[in-house]
């Protein structure tokens, strides 16, 4: 299978100076569904705006299908039409993601701009809203809803792309369990249809089913781990290293047991 992403030592530094990714090396091919595990501030949303091209490495290359992802890049016309149209976000806090007056305008958004007719694009934007049972909130803008319709409302505003490429931030964190259920099935099909699937999570429970590759970051932004769920899932050494699996029962018990003033 073709690679989809080619990363070749990236670092990348807030302002210059707050470390958050360091020499990261990383091939993801066509297809693969891969889960990105890692602590707050390991490095995760960072990785997945490298790979949505809405920040660029302070050193190293990315490459995305076979070509390098820069600025520069991204502002030729033609370039960004293929790579916005076949890359998808999801992101971590819904509020930066929403900003079209209504539900159903924030769906249709995306397609339009592809270009799509507008037959289509309605038609596209009433199966989403069907697929995710969001219809009632359809002419609602985005302050009038919860955060986890937020947060629905992006996944189907990305789902309405259709893109080969879907990235998300902690797709299943604020949804409730049937939303969740539904989509840890929902990421079953879209793996079935050929896509390429990059999620984050804290959920240890949920990366088997949607993931056949996890990748675990270190408190120090760096790769721990590369490998299946099964083999990261039983490591839990590197697991409560990487500070991914905290045995709190027995701190807490201990702590409890002993009191405040003994
Ligand atoms: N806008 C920003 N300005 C400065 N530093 C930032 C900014 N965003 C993130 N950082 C820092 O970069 C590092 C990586 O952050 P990142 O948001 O990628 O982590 P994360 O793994 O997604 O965390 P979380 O699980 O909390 O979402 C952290 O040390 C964080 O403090
Ligand atoms: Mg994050």
């Amino acid at each position: 299978m073709k690679p989809i992403y080619e990363l070749t030592d990236v670092s990348y530094r807030y302002h210059s100076s707050i470390p958050a990714l360091e020499g990261i090396n990383l091939l993801i091919r066509h297809g693969e569904s891969v889960a990105v595990l890692g602590a707050n501030g390991s490095g995760k949303s960072t990785l997945l705006h490298l790979l949505d091209g809405l920040i660029f490495p302070a050193s190293g290359t990315i490459k995305a299908f076979e070509e390098v992802l820069t600025e520069e890049k991204l502002e030729t016309d033609d370039f960004r039409c293929f790579f916005r149209s076949r890359v998808g976000f999801v992101f971590q806090n819904p509020e930066i993601q929403l900003f079209c007056p209504t539900v159903s305008d924030e769906l249709a958004f995306g397609p339009l701009q592809l270009g799509l007719p507008s037959g289509e694009v309605a038609e596209r934007v009433a199966d989403v809203l069907a697929m995710l049972g969001i219809y009632s909130l359809k002419d609602r803008t985005p302050n009038q809803l919860s955060s986890g319709e937020k947060k629905k409302v992006a996944i189907a505003s990305v789902l309405s792309l259709n893109p080969q490429v879907l990235l998300m931030d902690e797709p299943t964190s604020s949804l409730d369990p049937r939303t969740r259920h539904w989509f840890i099935d929902l990421i079953g099909e879209l793996r079935k249809a050929g896509k390429t699937i990059i999620t984050s999570t804290h959920e240890l429970s949920v990366v088997a089913r949607i993931a056949s590759r996890v990748l675990v970051l270190t408190e120090e932004h760096t790769i721990a781990a590369d490998g299946t769920p099964a083999e990261v899932i039983k490591d839990h050494e590197l697991l409560h290293n990487s500070n991914i699996l905290y045995e709190h029962e027995l701190g807490r018990s201990g702590y409890l047991r002993k009191g405040i003033c003994s």
